[in-house]
């Protein structure tokens, strides 16, 4: 359990560099910056899983859990956000909507687990 603290903290720093480059990617979708924010959100995402992943296993709970699964599809749908800007760049208002939803719905998934 010694490892939890570096697990959490990797989830959440990926967690804003993802959400704080997501975002910027929707206030200027310009495609030049399309590889950089591609790279970024990437790597950010990646270590989120990882340490999503983590801490699931120091905690012994099973991946298909409830809660979990519903953080993964909000993961998923998060990750993905940024690269869809970029060629739908009109609908940048709804996305960030639903980004919104997405991040609302997994912190309600972490602090209530429903199910
Ligand atoms: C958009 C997606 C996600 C968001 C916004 C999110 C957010 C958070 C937040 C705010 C915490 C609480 C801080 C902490 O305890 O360190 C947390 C903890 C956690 N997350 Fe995520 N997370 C997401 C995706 C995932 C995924 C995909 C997994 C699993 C594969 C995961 C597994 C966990 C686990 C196991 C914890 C620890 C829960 C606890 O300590 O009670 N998360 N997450």
């Amino acid at each position: 359990m010694e490892r939890l603290p570096y697990y959490q903290l990797l989830h959440i720093f990926s967690l804003l560099v993802l959400t704080a480059h997501t975002f910027m990617a929707f206030g200027n979708p310009d495609p030049v910056n399309r590889k950089r924010t591609m790279m970024i959100t990437g790597i950010a995402a990646l270590l989120m899983i990882i340490s999503g992943f983590g801490m699931l296993t120091l905690y012994k709970i099973p991946f298909l859990t409830g809660w979990v699964i519903v953080k993964f599809f909000c993961w998923l749908g998060l990750s993905s956000l940024a690269g869809i800007v970029y060629r739908k760049a009109h609908l940048r208002g709804l996305l960030s909507l639903i980004a919104l939803v997405l991040l609302l719905t997994a912190v309600i998934m972490v602090y209530f687990r429903p199910f």
